[in-house]
């Protein structure tokens, strides 16, 4: 579909840093208004004022714990006070722990699956009655590879990211005809802060060929902008291969596969 950017108000959420503040920067360079979420307040206010010189568009910045349970409702508060009205919800923001299952923290986890999935779903629940109501924006979610192959060291945030993938493309099917595009975008190893703090070991994920932030990016717009966008995407020729692959393994043979690609003493 062509997309009029500058009709946009678009709510990114995880835009202080990485693949977040990539889509905030390639979004205003197009003309769209934004509304930046992340905990970090300094690192949004930095973007924002950058994005408002270079590009003359509106950059509110919201600072927030999206671990919050009523992180939907606190935010569209929020926006509501301001008079913003959001046209397009871009989901981006995740946590991730490189660890075994029974060496992981159990808050960490319980924390990693509010951020990364009760979080996408309260955000589009509490604004999608605004995007229908505008009817020409987005609801873009940032899956992961991770999300179609079982992925051992990382069982929660792979099916986090599986629960994303999923939980998007039926939005997709449910939503179509609405005037929205729906669709999720799965990077594979990209160059952010991510890994950092994951845990010990992490480093294996980016030890092969990794992509840029910018290159997600590029891969999601370009998917937004095509005429009927399917309901997900991959980012990377290879990312994209190594999904297509695995659709020919049994899942007994993915998993002994994964847990032999991820075990850092392969380093
Ligand atoms: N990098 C990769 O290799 C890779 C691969 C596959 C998928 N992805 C996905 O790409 C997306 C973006 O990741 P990235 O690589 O850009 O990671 P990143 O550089 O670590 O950025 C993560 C963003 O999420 C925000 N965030 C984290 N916890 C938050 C919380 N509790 N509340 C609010 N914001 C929070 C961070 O901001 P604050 O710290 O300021 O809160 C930051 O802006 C994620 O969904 C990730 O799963 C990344």
């Amino acid at each position: 579909m062509t997309i009029d950017y500058r009709s946009q108000t678009v709510l990114l959420t995880g835009a202080s840093a990485g693949i977040g503040a990539a889509f905030a920067t390639a979004l205003a360079s197009r003309g769209a208004n934004l509304v930046l979420v992340a905990r970090r307040a300094d690192q949004l206010t930095a973007i924002a004022d950058e994005l408002h010189r270079t590009h003359g568009v509106r950059v509110d910045t919201i600072p927030f714990d999206l671990a919050d349970p009523a992180a939907g409702a606190a935010l569209h508060r929020i926006v509501t006070e301001r008079g913003i009205a959001i046209t397009s919800v871009i989901n981006n923001e995740a946590v991730g722990t490189f660890a075994l299952f029974a060496d992981a923290d159990a808050g960490r986890l319980a924390t990693e699956i509010a951020v990364d999935v009760a979080a996408p779903v309260q955000v589009t629940a509490a604004f999608l009655p605004d995007l229908l109501r505008a009817g020409n924006g987005f609801i873009l979610n940032v899956a992961g590879a991770s999300a179609y192959v079982p992925s051992p060291r990382m069982a929660v945030y792979s099916a986090a990211k599986a629960f994303v993938l999923s939980f998007t493309e039926s939005l997709w099917a449910e939503l179509r005809g609405s005037g929205l595009t729906v669709f999720a975008v799965s990077p594979g190893a990209t160059r952010t802060e991510f890994t950092t703090g994951m845990g010990t070991g992490a480093r294996v994920l980016i030890s092969g060929k990794t992509r840029a932030a910018d290159d997600v990016v590029a891969t999601a717009l370009a998917h937004l902008e095509r005429r009927n966008p399917g309901p997900s995407v991959v980012d990377g020729r290879i990312n994209r291969l190594t999904v297509m692959m695995s659709r020919f393994a049994t899942r007994r043979q993915s998993a002994a596969l994964m847990a032999r690609v991820l075990d850092p003493a392969r380093l």
